[in-house]
């Protein structure tokens, strides 16, 4: 898993196979691209490796994005998933981990992508925004999506209300999501991802 803050995200995954003997997906390891990130500790806290490959000391994107994906072969991951990370790989993540890397971002896509989508969408006085499930492709918040669910925006919101709902939303969803892709439940056909419903 790929984080750069909190990891309440990582933590709802962690909680989803605490609680359920059959979760099918077994993390092993938390790389954040900063040092003082509060997920490392709640992954260390759960016995899992957590790793700091520092966006500040790497010279391009390009190093960067390799070193995160030596990280993730030598410790043999089958699936990606971006937890709040807010880096951009460059297209060797995608070229070594295809239809392998899930990310979840707080909007509607293709409504306000990028790393201020709670922000954006309130600014432009949307009623109805979200949260988005998707495969990471080659640009950023493109890929194909795997699941989708709306959040009411109320007219006294300020961006930490409306992000506050929106995780809750993103803590029930996101482990289901990374349960599906982990037991191959979801077929990627052009841009639409089939769900098989076993
Ligand atoms: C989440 O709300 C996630 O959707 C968002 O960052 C937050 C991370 O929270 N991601 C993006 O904005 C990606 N563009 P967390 O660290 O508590 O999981």
């Amino acid at each position: 898993m790929l984080i750069s803050g909190s990891g309440s995200n990582l933590q709802a995954i962690l909680d989803a196979r605490a609680n359920d003997p059959d979760f099918p997906a077994q993390p092993v390891l938390v790389v954040s691209d900063r040092p003082g990130a509060g997920g490392l500790l709640r992954a260390t806290a759960a016995g899992i490796s957590a790793e700091v490959v520092d966006w500040s000391d790497s010279p391009d994107r390009e190093s960067f994005t390799a070193a995160i994906c030596d990280l993730l072969d030598a410790h043999k991951v089958e699936l990606v998933v971006l937890a709040g990370f807010m880096r951009i790989l460059s297209q060797e993540a995608v070229r070594r981990f295809p239809n392998a890397i899930v990310n979840i971002h707080p909007a509607l896509l293709p409504a306000f992508p990028g790393a201020r989508a709670v922000e954006e969408a309130l600014a432009y006085g949307v009623k109805t925004t979200g949260v988005t499930v998707h495969f990471v492709d080659e640009h950023v918040d493109n890929g194909p999506i795997i699941a989708q669910e709306p959040v009411t925006v109320m007219a006294a919101d300020t961006v930490e209300t409306l992000h506050r709902r929106i995780q809750t939303i993103e803590h029930r969803l996101y482990p289901k999501c990374v349960a599906a892709a982990a037991t191959g439940r979801l077929r990627v056909q052009g841009r639409s991802v089939i769900w098989d419903e076993r």
